[in-house]
């Protein structure tokens, strides 16, 4: 394994913000900066109910996922032609490649999209060719990940995935996000199923708010590659074993979970006793423009909050590939990248 030369209190902030890293759990919708909220409504003549910017970022105060969920979907309402889809991805890799994200897993879902009288085209389509466009301007690589909300029924999940089809060859893989509590993974089980047939790499948000279980039956049910949040799983330690064993990656979003109440302060998060524990953790943003932060933020926040060290900034850099669907040629030589960086870190 890498040492990491240690690193004065003072300077790690600036090597958390210099060190390569993939981001693999962010929502697109949850990029949209009020500012980008109220540009996209006066372009499309969307009435919202906030007076202004400020009114809008004021509303951001939540106490658990679904009162986020709320103020979320209202934001999403603004998102109605494909060049909306482009503006809204294009700016998030920028702001991400300035964080020296150089790889990027973005979710998206069409549900929401569709239910506004969209089309799943229009969706998929302006992501793409946004991923498309950052990589020719800013060499950064993005794919992008089909969400099924999970509030909504099987058959709702099986028609959304009928209507992305035709688009297969845009998108990596699948998951689940949404309301957790009452929705198990174990809903799921055929359309996963199917997606596992259709060559989807698969994730699964499990144990954010929800229970070991659901992470056991994501893991055994649906059978994912990496489990989103799964801050839950420290209350099992048959899981920790089985996480540890099989090297299941979770993707840990730290200001989110702060935001919608999961942990008290960030001085309770369990990122650090998770790899202490030899899990493959992972820092991520999943919603920022919601939840006081990009990747770099979280990265800065939870490292002081929890006395975090260079050695560990190295594992979480370099857990980001390991954990990514990148390439096999790829993933190596961004890890080299990020050794490199840390190599030269004075
Ligand atoms: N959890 C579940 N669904 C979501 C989230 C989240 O943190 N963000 C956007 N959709
Ligand atoms: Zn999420």
């Amino acid at each position: 394994m890498f040492k990491a030369k240690p690193v004065a209190a003072g300077r790690l902030p600036d090597l958390l913000r210099a060190m390569p890293k993939a981001e693999l759990h962010m929502h697109i919708e949850g990029s949209l900066e009020p500012e980008l909220i109220f540009a996209l409504a006066q372009r499309n003549r969307v009435e919202l109910p906030y007076a202004d910017v400020d009114a809008l970022r004021r509303a951001y105060v939540f106490n658990n996922l679904q009162s986020f969920l709320d103020v979320y979907h209202e934001g999403t309402k603004v998102l109605r032609t494909e060049q909306d889809f482009f503006d809204m991805a294009y700016a998030y890799l920028v702001r991400a490649h300035a964080d020296n994200v150089l790889h990027a897993e973005i979710f998206f879902d069409t549900q929401t999209h569709t239910g506004h009288g969209l089309d799943a085209a229009v969706v998929v389509n302006g992501l793409h060719r946004a991923c498309v466009a950052a990589l020719a301007e800013l060499g950064i690589t993005a794919s992008l990940i089909f969400c099924f909300l999970r509030h909504l029924s099987e058959q709702a999940a099986f028609e959304a995935l009928e209507q992305v089809l035709p688009y297969r060859d845009k998108m990596i893989g699948v998951g689940l996000a949404s309301s957790e509590l009452g929705h198990p993974p174990e809903k799921f089980a055929r359309v996963f199923a199917r997606c596992r047939e259709l060559g989807f790499r698969l994730v699964a948000h499990a144990g954010e708010e929800g229970p070991p279980a659901y992470i056991w039956s994501a893991l055994d049910v649906l059978r994912v590659e990496r489990i989103d949040h799964g801050v839950q799983s420290m209350q099992d330690p048959l899981l920790m074993q089985r996480l540890a064993k099989d090297r299941i990656p979770l993707t840990v979003c730290p200001l989110s979970n702060l935001k919608l109440c999961v942990f008290p302060a960030l001085a309770q998060h369990n990122l650090a006793r998770m790899l202490d524990a030899g899990l493959v953790a992972t820092v991520n943003s999943d919603d920022p423009a919601y939840f006081g932060g990009y990747i770099n933020e979280n990265f800065t926040q939870t490292f002081a909050a929890l006395g975090m060290s260079a050695q560990q900034a190295w594992q979480l850099a370099h857990n980001s590939f390991a954990a990514s669907f990148l390439d096999e040629p790829l993933r190596r030589s961004y890890q080299q990248r990020v050794n490199a960086v840390f190599e030269a870190f004075e």
